[in-house]
Formats: structure tokens, sequence, C-alpha cells
């Protein structure tokens, strides 16, 4: 694998003020592994209350950011007002913002760029659709997705790309270790190809889709898995959540 686990939490447009109030307390009290980056990622409208209740042991990430500067851009967010409220990551390129908001590879190598030259760490997420896999089209979105982020980021040191297959995410059907790992190699062998040695074997390529406490330590183990994205099982303290809890 490539530098220090990473586990996300992504929480989606999910909770209220009651239930991440629990949710951070739970955190706040599990034991979590040193060696594993741990980050959490709450709706816009709770991140202030994440960030002022939650152990500084974990990081904040933002689901979404404007592509630009703040201004006259009604219903977005900056990645400045992120930052002001202690944001160190943002997530774009999710397959929901792709799929079911219609953001295009553009828009988004867009707003990575701008995220990472502000300083704001990018999970960066590709994946396929069931019927590309099924046309045997699973690499060449992956290239085609990478390549968007390439063109646009001005460097790779504070990205982290995460491999979520479509037919994965909240289905229950997680990849197997080989499928998962079998596309991390393909990616960090284009980043290899395209950017360069040093960004492939540095670059951490992490693995969501229907991660849970019970599939984790087997994706783990495999060599190009640095690490998760998890959704419907980061809303409870599991060990999947971050795979760096011990229990
Ligand atoms: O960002 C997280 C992924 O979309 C995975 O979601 O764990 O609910 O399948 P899931």
């Amino acid at each position: 694998g490539s530098g220090k686990f990473f586990v996300g939490g992504n929480w989606k447009c999910n909770g209220t003020k009651d239930s991440i109030s629990k949710l951070v307390s739970d955190l706040n009290s599990a034991t979590l592994e040193s060696d594993v980056d741990v980050v959490v990622s709450p709706p816009f409208v709770y991140l202030d209350q994440v960030k002022n209740s939650l152990t500084e042991r974990i990081e904040i990430a933002a689901q979404n950011c404007w592509t630009g500067k703040g201004g006259a851009f009604t219903g977005e967010i900056s990645v400045e007002q992120l930052k002001d409220l202690g944001c160190k990551w943002v997530v774009l390129g999710h397959s929901e913002r792709r799929h079911i908001i219609g953001e295009n590879d553009e828009f988004i190598g867009k707003k990575a760029a701008y995220a990472l030259s502000q300083n704001l760490g990018v999970i960066a997420c590709i994946g396929e659709l069931l019927e590309e896999r099924e046309a045997g089209k699973t690499f060449d979105v992956c290239f085609r997705q990478m390549k968007a982020f390439a063109d646009a980021v001005p460097s790779w040191d504070n990205l982290v790309v995460a491999y979520e297959p479509v037919w994965a995410i909240g289905t229950g059907k997680v990849a197997t270790p080989e499928q998962a790992q079998e596309v991390h190699v393909a990616v960090r062998d284009w980043l290899s190809k395209n950017v360069s040695a040093e960004v492939a074997s540095k670059t951490r390529i992490i693995y969501g889709g229907s991660v849970n406490g019970g599939n984790c330590a087997e994706l783990a183990k495999k060599e190009d898995i640095d690490g998760f994205l998890v959704g419907g099982a980061s809303l409870k303290v599991l060990p999947c959540y971050s795979y760096g809890l011990c229990q």
C-alpha cells in the first residue's frame, strides 16, 4: 500500500443535530489506531457542530464545494468558507453528484484544482456504472475520470483517490477484494504512465461501496487498497467505519 491507511466516513444527506451529536460522542470515546487517518464528512449544515464537538484526532471533510472563490453564487459553499470552519478535506466527483446531480468531469476537475490550490485536501471519487462494467468499460471509465483530475490539478500531494464502483454503492454488493484490487492496480499503473512513478507510489487509493465491519478486513489485506470511503456503515461506530477502531 501507499502511505498511511485512510478511512473516510461519508454521512451523505443524513442526520439531525441530535443523531449527529450521539455519533460524535461515540466517535470521541472510540479507540483509534494511531497509524490510520480518520476523516468524517457531515452535511454542510452540521460541519460547524461537528468541528466544535469532535476530537481533533478525526479530520473533517465537506461533501462538495464551489469551483472558485466565493461571491454571487447562490446556494454554493466556498473553499474559503470550508477552511474557515476547519475542514481539511472535500469529497469531489462522488457518483451521486455525477449521476444524480449531473456533474461532469470538467466541472469536478475545476473544483479539485481550486480546492487544492487553497490547500484543501481532495478525496477524488471515480468508478463505473454496472452497465459500463458489463460492457467491459471499467478501466476506460476510471481512466477518463482520472484524466479529468490529472488535467486540472496543480499537484497530487493532498489528493486521495476513492474507487467506488457505482453498482456497489448502497447496494450491499461489495466488490470482491480481487475486483477492487484489479482496478486499484490499474489506476496506480495509469498514474505511473500519465503522471509520474512518484505520484503513483505515493497516492492513496481507497475503496468505497458497501464496506462494513464484516468485509473491511479482507479488503484491507489487498496491497493496493489504502483505505476506505464508507457510507451507510459510517453512521454507526463499527470497526469498518474507521478500520482504525480497536474493538
Ligand atoms: O462515499 C461512500 C460511498 O458512496 C459508499 O457508500 O458504504 O453506503 O455503499 P455505502
